[in-house]
């Protein structure tokens, strides 16, 4: 998985993304995940890896979001389905992202763990942006960790990532090395996909500080 692919790639799935992803169950499922977080009045959201904004739907109108992808085609999409929302979208490269000192209460990584080229520099950006005692909702689809996937999940996911995500990536691998705690996870999507509500994990120095 590229990200100078990526934006290729996704320029051929942005018109076709809300059909293939926009159905009830995917649906169902990113409510669920939303469902598992707080979002109070005056919260800074951040999408990374927006997409065509398939999240939109279940944010509140009173928290101020930034949306970034590198995608101009899904952007585009994205644009068009803000209605009422507090929505900035910018292109940006999610790896090496940079909000200056702007910190965001809530961040969701939704679907783009699988598809970056370095998911670590992601995820790692992420803490560095998300408010002390921020969440990380993160919706996506992992292997069981430490299990290496089977023939027919190797062999599919020869064709899955030629369309634009990877669907043998470990999220504790992802994870290793970074300060995160995990306060939920469970398998969603007839166990094809994974929620998990994240925080960042502090020291006692950090606490004290
Ligand atoms: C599978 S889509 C998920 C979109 C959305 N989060 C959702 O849940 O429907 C992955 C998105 O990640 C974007 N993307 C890929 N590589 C990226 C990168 N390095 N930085 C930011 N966005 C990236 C793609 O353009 C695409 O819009």
């Amino acid at each position: 998985m590229k990200n100078s692919t990526n934006v290729t790639k996704y320029k051929v799935l942005a018109p076709l993304y809300d059909m293939l992803m926009g159905n009830r169950l995917f649906r169902k499922a990113r409510q669920q995940a939303f469902s598992e977080i707080r979002i109070n009045r005056g919260d800074s959201l951040l999408l990374v890896g927006v997409g065509t904004g398939e999240d939109f739907a279940f944010l509140p109108h009173h928290a101020s979001i930034t949306g970034i992808d590198l995608s101009p085609d899904m952007l585009r999409i994205a644009e068009t389905k803000k209605g009422q929302l507090d929505i900035n979208l910018l292109q940006m490269n999610a790896e090496t992202m940079d909000f200056s000192t702007q910190k965001f209460n809530v961040i969701v990584l939704n679907l783009i763990l699988s598809v970056v080229e370095h998911p670590e520099k992601v995820l790692e950006k992420s803490l560095k942006y998300l408010e002390h005692g921020g969440t990380l909702l993160i919706f996506d689809k992992f292997v069981e960790s430490n299990k290496k996937p089977n023939l027919l999940r190797r062999g599919l996911n020869i064709v899955t990532s030629a369309i634009g995500t990877d669907i043998n990536r470990d999220f504790n691998a992802i994870k290793n090395g970074l300060p995160i705690e995990i306060h939920k996870q469970y398998q969603t999507v007839y166990g094809l996909y994974t929620i998990i509500v994240a925080r960042e994990k502090y020291t006692t120095n950090d606490i004290s500080e």
